[in-house]
C-alpha cells in the first residue's frame, strides 16, 4: 500500500481517485496542480497543493506519485509532468484495473490501464502509457513510452508502437506493423502499413493528413 499524490483536479484525476480508492491497495493522500491552476484548497476532501511545493509538503520518501493525464499535445503534456515529478525524486505507481486481462506482462510506471483491456502474452508496455477502457493489445508486441490508446482499439499481434502515438476510438492496427513515433490514428481508422513519424492518418483505407499531429490533438 502506498500513499499517493495525484496530479490534476479535472475528470481524469477524479476518475483516477475513484479507481485507486475502489480498486487498488493504494490510498490517495493529496492532489497537486501547477500553481497557476490552484483554485480550491481541497478536492474530494483531500488537500490540493501547488506542484511547485509538493515535494516539501509530501516528500518523495513517504509518498509515491501518479499523473494519469489526457493525451493532449500528443502526450507531451503528460510526459512533462511525469519527468518533472521524477526530477523531484518521486517514484510512480501504475494502476491496472482488476477487470483488465493480462498475463504478468512487463508494464512500466505511471501507466493507467482501465477495465476490459486485454493484454495478450509476450507484449511489453513502457512508462507513462494510458490504455483507456476496452482495448485489444495483441501478443508479441511492444508499446513504447508516453502512448495513449483511447477505447476499443485493436492492436494486432507483433506490432511495435513508437513513443507519443495516439489511437482514436475504434481504430485498428494490422499485425506486424511498426508504428512510428508520434503517429496519430483517427477514430474508426485503420493502419495497413508502417507509419511515418508524426504522421496523422484517418479513414479506412487510411489517408495521411498533411499537417503534423501536434496541431490536431
Ligand atoms: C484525426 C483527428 C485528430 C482530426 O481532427 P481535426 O484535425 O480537428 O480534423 P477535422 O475534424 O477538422 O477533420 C478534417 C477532415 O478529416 C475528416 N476526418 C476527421 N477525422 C476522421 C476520421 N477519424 N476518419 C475519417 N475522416 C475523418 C473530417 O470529416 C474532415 O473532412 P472534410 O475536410 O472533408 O470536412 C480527429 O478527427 C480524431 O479522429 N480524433 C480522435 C478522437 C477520439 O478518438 N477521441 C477519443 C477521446 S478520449
Amino acid at each position: 500500500m502506498a500513499k499517493i499524490i495525484l496530479f490534476g483536479v479535472l475528470d481524469t484525476a477524479e476518475l483516477a481517485h475513484f479507481y485507486l480508492t475502489h480498486d487498488s491497495e493504494h490510498e490517495v493522500a493529496a492532489f497537486t496542480v501547477n500553481r497557476e491552476y490552484l483554485k480550491d484548497e481541497s478536492f474530494k476532501g483531500l488537500p490540493v497543493v501547488a506542484f511547485e511545493d509538493v515535494e516539501t509538503l509530501f516528500p518523495p520518501s513517504d509518498y509515491q506519485f501518479f499523473a494519469p493525464m489526457t493525451g493532449r499535445n500528443m502526450n507531451r503534456n503528460r510526459e512533462k509532468v511525469y519527468l518533472d515529478a521524477k526530477a523531484k525524486g518521486y517514484t510512480f505507481i501504475s494502476y491496472i484495473s482488476s477487470k483488465a486481462t493480462h498475463f504478468g506482462n512487463e508494464i512500466g510506471e505511471n501507466c493507467f490501464i482501465l477495465e476490459d483491456n486485454t493484454i495478450q502474452p509476450f507484449t511489453t508496455i513502457g512508462n507513462n502509457v494510458v490504455l483507456w477502457s476496452g482495448n485489444h493489445i495483441g501478443h508479441h508486441g511492444r508499446i513504447d513510452d508516453h502512448v495513449f490508446f483511447t477505447s476499443h482499439v485493436v492492436m494486432s499481434g507483433h506490432c511495435h508502437i513508437g513513443s507519443y502515438s495516439f489511437f482514436g476510438v475504434n481504430s485498428t492496427i494490422r499485425d506486424y506493423l511498426t508504428v512510428a513515433e508520434g503517429t496519430l490514428l483517427g477514430m474508426a481508422s485503420a493502419l495497413y502499413k508502417d507509419s511515418d513519424p508524426w504522421g496523422v492518418y484517418i479513414g479506412n483505407p487510411p489517408k495521411k493528413l498533411g499537417k503534423p499531429s501536434y496541431e490536431t490533438y
